[in-house]
C-alpha cells in the first residue's frame, strides 16, 4: 500500500505499522549517491538512458548468476536469468504468460494481497488451502487438488512466498517444499516462488528453494532489490528454464519496452559490483533483527494471555491472532482514531472473512520507539476489547 494512503490529518502522529516497505532512514542514500555520481562522470550514462536488452542489463545478469551459484550450488547459466521491473512485475508477467481468464491458481491462506490482486485482475479462479507454521498444510492442498481433477480442472501454478512470508512470517519447511513439487509433477502445474525476503534472515539456516529441490524444473523463481536496496529503483529478476526465460523476453512487452528501467538496472549492477550491496545488506539484517527483537518483546509484555503471533526468523512482518471475541473491523477502527495502521487480516484471504481474526504487523518501517509504543498501544485496546470495553 502507498503511504500516502494514510487519511490526511493524522500523518503527523500516527504509526503506520501497516507498511511492508524498508524505513525511509534504512535506505542507502549516501551509498548510491557517488554510484550515480560516478555513471555520468564515466560519460556512459547516455546509453542507460536509451532502450536496454530485452533480457536486463548484461553486467548485472552476470553479477546475480555469479552470486547464486556461489552461495547456492544453483548452477544456473545466464539463459537461466532475466532483469525484471520488480517481483511484481515478475507475479504480473508470469500470470498473463501461463494462464487465461477462468484458470485456476492455488495459493496458500493466507498470502501476499498483491499477488491475489493480479490474479483477480486476470479473472483468474484463486484455489487457497491453509498454512501452518512449516507452509502449506499437504492434506488441505491434496484435497482442493483432487476436488478440481474431479471438476476436470488442474491449477496452471502455485504461488507461495516460501521465506518469511508475507503476511505470516512464516517459512515452509524443506518437506513441505519436497513434497509440494511432487504434487507439481503429479498434476503438472508450475511452482511460482516469490523468494523476495530470504537475504533478511536473522537466524538459523535456509532451507534450499524450491528451484533448486526441482533441478529447476516447472519452477519461477523471482528476486528482488526492493527489500535489500531501495523498492524505487524497481530491480528485480527472475530464474527459470532456458525456454521459459528466451520466452518471456520474445514478449511483446519486453521486446517493445527495451528491458526492465535500464537507468535503474545500470545503478544497481555497479553497486553490487563494488561490493557496497553485500555490505548493506549485511548492515540491513542487524538493523531489521532488532526491530524484530523489540516487536517480539513488546508483543510478549503488552498482549493478553489469549494472542498467538508467529515468531519469525527473518522478513518484515508478525501475523497476530486475536481472541475469538475481537473481531479485527472493530479493533482497526479503534486503533485508526488512536492513529495507529496495521494491516487487517481480511486482504490476505481470498474469502475475507477467514481473515477477521487475524491482523499483520510490520516491524520494518517505522522507527523503535514507535514500534513499541504502537504494540503497547495495541495491546491495551485488546486488552481493553476483550474484557468488553
Ligand atoms: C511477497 C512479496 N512479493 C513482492 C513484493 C513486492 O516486491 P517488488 O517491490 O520487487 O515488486 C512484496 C513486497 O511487499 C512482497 O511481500
Amino acid at each position: 500500500m502507498n503511504l500516502d494512503a494514510i487519511p490526511q490529518g493524522v500523518v503527523a502522529g500516527s504509526i503506520p505499522l501497516f507498511a511492508g516497505h524498508p524505513a525511509r532512514e534504512l535506505l542507502p542514500i549516501n551509498g548510491l549517491k557517488p554510484v550515480i555520481q560516478a555513471a555520468w562522470r564515466a560519460g556512459g550514462v547516455a546509453r542507460f538512458l536509451n532502450y536496454g536488452d530485452e533480457q536486463g542489463n548484461p553486467q548485472l545478469i552476470d553479477f546475480l548468476v555469479e552470486r547464486l551459484n556461489h552461495r547456492e550450488n544453483l548452477g544456473i547459466s545466464r539463459d537461466n536469468l532475466m532483469i525484471i521491473g520488480g517481483s511484481t512485475g515478475g507475479v504480473d508477467m508470469a500470470t498473463k504468460r501461463l494462464t487465461a481468464p477462468g484458470d485456476v491458481v492455488l495459493a496458500d491462506a493466507p498470502s501476499y494481497r498483491d499477488a491475489l490482486h493480479i490474479f483477480r485482475d486476470q479473472g483468474l479462479e484463486i484455489r487457497a488451502a491453509p498454512i501452518d507454521e512449516a507452509g502449506i498444510v499437504l492434506a488441505d492442498l491434496k484435497r482442493a487438488l483432487r476436488q478440481l481433477a474431479a471438476k476436470g480442472k488442474a491449477p496452471r501454478f502455485y504461488y507461495v512466498v516460501p521465506n518469511f512470508q508475507n503476511p505470516s512470517g512464516i517459512t515452509m519447511s524443506r518437506e513441505r517444499r519436497l513434497a509440494v513439487i511432487e504434487l507439481s509433477r503429479q498434476y503438472g502445474f508450475v511452482i511460482l516462488e516469490d523468494d523476495v525476503y530470504s537475504d533478511l534472515r536473522y537466524e538459523g539456516a535456509a532451507p534450499p528453494s524450491f528451484y533448486d529441490l526441482a533441478g529447476g524444473e516447472r519452477v519461477l523463481r523471482l528476486g528482488t532489490f526492493s527489500k535489500t536496496l531501495a523498492p524505487g529503483l524497481r530491480i528485480g529478476w527472475l530464474i527459470a528454464s532456458a525456454e521459459r526465460i528466451a520466452s518471456f523476453v520474445e514478449s511483446g512487452m519486453l521486446r517493445m519496452g527495451g528491458g526492465a528501467n535500464p537507468f535503474s538496472a545500470a545503478i544497481v549492477a555497479d553497486f553490487c559490483r563494488s561490493g557496497a550491496w553485500e555490505a548493506h545488506a549485511r548492515w540491513l539484517r542487524g538493523q531489521y533483527e532488532r526491530r524484530r527483537d523489540l516487536a517480539l518483546a513488546a508483543l510478549q509484555s503488552s498482549m493478553p494471555a489469549d494472542v498467538e503471533w508467529t515468531r519469525p526468523a527473518g522478513g518484515y512482518f508478525i501475523w497476530l491472532r486475536l481472541p475469538a471475541s475481537i473481531h479485527v473491523d472493530d479493533l482497526e477502527a479503534r486503533a485508526q482514531e488512536r492513529g495507529l495502521y496495521f494491516a487487517s487480516g481480511r486482504g490476505f484471504f481470498v474469502d475475507p472473512d477467514e481473515g477477521a481474526r487475524h491482523l499483520r504487523l510490520s516491524f520494518s518501517y517505522v522507527p523503535l520507539p514507535d514500534l513499541q509504543a504502537g504494540i503497547q498501544t495495541l495491546g491495551a485496546l485488546i486488552a481493553g476489547m476483550a474484557s468488553g470495553g
